[in-house]
């Protein structure tokens, strides 16, 4: 169980276990078949914990995402007091506080490598008479944290920083938060979701504009939950979300779907492996996520849509992905919010495919988990791939069996893995071997990617680290 002592042992079971494989080798791939289920959403998975957390009595989830990002997330909800159990077939039991229930933390909380985690939880304390201090690993540290802060002062809260709005940050609640009418600069999930969480405990009515609408989980569980939300649609495109505050959270049972962000490493695998038809079960279509796969198809891709479903208004199917020929495309940049995640991978796509890819407007790629824009090109680059760098994205110049990469290169990925799992996927469809570093980093949202990819015919096997570095 994860949670406060009380007098019982083994309170902070399901650390994150030691990374063991830091380097993989991917091997070109025979025709890859099967079928996989790809492990719970990451995003949804940090909400249902938090909501669980801020109801009274117990929230049951099934299908969450056991990574490192989410176990630290729930860790960290420890740390305020609720009680976190794994139980049988896997469910996870969360005995929650409460809105405006929390605990002071007794020590500093460790959000590893989870932006989500972090920005989320600042929200979440920052409305409750309480100081906190948050830090995280490298990458972690090196994010901007100030886009979060910036709102949650204007409803009360103070901070401590490090130079640039970095971690580690400490964080002094509101003891009488305010409810706020808060404009986001950028298109931030992690952003507006900071401030509904914060807006919980203030009375009143907390206002979020977003200029574009971003993922929507958030929403959708606060009303699962019982939360009074008005959401409607401003000029321009973007959306205004009014939460009323201090409301009673009442415990639901919350399925988690797949995530299509980690979905979208075995379709790309799928549709760059000549001869390959896989299916992809329950991965979880919300149209502020899924916009990767229309994209795919704008590029030839051949992926079907079956036992489409809902889960707590998410929606959800089953994909069928037959490999063919792909042509490059521009994206539309106004799409970024609806697959931001996904660039890496489909910058590995589009090198398979015959053109141009386009891909602009991402400039928020840079204070990922890494810069992605940088290490896509660096790595695409190693590779032997044509690739132009621009301020806010990429173009790769692609064809249908990309050049055979220089031999001994190793791919460096920053900390970030979906990097690593994009030049994994990378490997699986070249003409030789591809070898990546830092694949532990996988672990923070796809624990058992080489195995499941393993079930589908391919073969990522641990490397030694040879230290090349692209
Ligand atoms: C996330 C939102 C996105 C995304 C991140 C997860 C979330 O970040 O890149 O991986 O769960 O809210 P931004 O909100 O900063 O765009």
């Amino acid at each position: 169980m994860i949670g406060r002592p009380r007098g019982r042992s083994g309170a902070t079971a399901h650390r994150s276990k030691p990374a063991v494989v830091s380097s993989l080798v991917a091997h070109p791939a025979a025709p890859l078949n099967g079928a996989i289920d790809p492990p719970g959403d990451k995003s949804i998975s940090h909400r249902a914990l938090i909501l669980g957390a801020c109801c009274v009595g117990e929230t049951v989830i099934e299908g969450l995402l056991e990574s490192a990002d989410v176990m630290a997330t729930a860790r960290a909800l420890a740390a305020f007091g609720a009680e976190i159990e794994r139980g049988d077939g896997g469910r996870w039991h969360v005995h929650g506080v409460g809105v405006g229930g929390l605990m002071p933390p007794a020590d500093v909380l460790d959000l590893g490598n989870s932006g989500t985690g972090v920005r989320l939880l600042l929200g979440l304390a920052a409305s409750h008479d309480l100081t906190a201090t948050f830090t995280g690993d490298a990458s972690l540290r090196g994010r901007p944290m100030e886009r979060a802060m910036a709102p949650l002062r204007q409803l009360g809260a103070r901070f401590e920083a490090r130079e640039g709005g970095r971690l580690p940050v400490t964080v002094k609640g509101a003891a009488e938060p305010l409810p706020i009418e808060y404009r986001l600069p950028v298109a931030s999930a992690q952003v507006k979701s900071a401030v509904l969480l914060a807006g919980l405990n203030a009375p009143g009515i907390t206002t979020v504009i977003e200029p574009r609408p971003s993922r929507d989980h958030t929403e959708n569980l606060l009303r699962h939950f019982g939360a009074e939300m008005a959401v409607t649609a401003i000029d321009g495109g973007g959306r205004r979300i009014a939460l009323h505050g201090q409301p009673e959270l009442t415990p639901r049972a919350v399925r988690v779907p797949g995530d299509p962000s980690s979905a979208a490493f075995a379709v790309a695998a799928a549709l760059i492996v000549p001869g390959s038809e896989i299916t992809v079960r329950g991965v979880g279509l919300n149209p502020l996520r899924a916009a990767l796969f229309d994209t795919l198809r704008e590029m030839g891709a051949e992926i079907a849509e079956s036992e489409r479903r809902q889960l707590q208004a998410e929606p959800m199917a089953d994909l069928r992905v037959r490999a063919g020929a792909l042509h490059g495309i521009e994206v539309p940049p106004e799409r970024a919010p609806a697959m931001i995640d996904e660039y890496p991978i489909l910058a590995v796509v589009a090198a398979f495919a015959e053109g141009e890819t386009v891909m602009r407007g991402i400039e928020e790629l840079r204070v990922k988990e890494s810069d992605r824009i940088a290490a896509m090109v660096g790595g695409l680059r190693a590779l032997g791939v044509e690739v132009e760098e621009l301020p806010d994205g990429l173009v790769v110049r692609g064809g249908r069996v990309p050049a055979p990469a220089p031999a001994g290169v190793v791919i460096e990925t920053d900390m970030d893995h979906r990097i690593a799992m994009s030049f994994l996927v990378y490997g699986l469809g070249a003409a030789a071997p591809v070898t990546v570093a830092g694949c532990q980093m996988i672990d923070t949202s796809f624990p058992g990617f080489a195995q499941a990819m393993a079930g589908l015919g391919a073969r990522l096997a641990p490397a030694d680290d040879p230290g090349a570095v692209p």
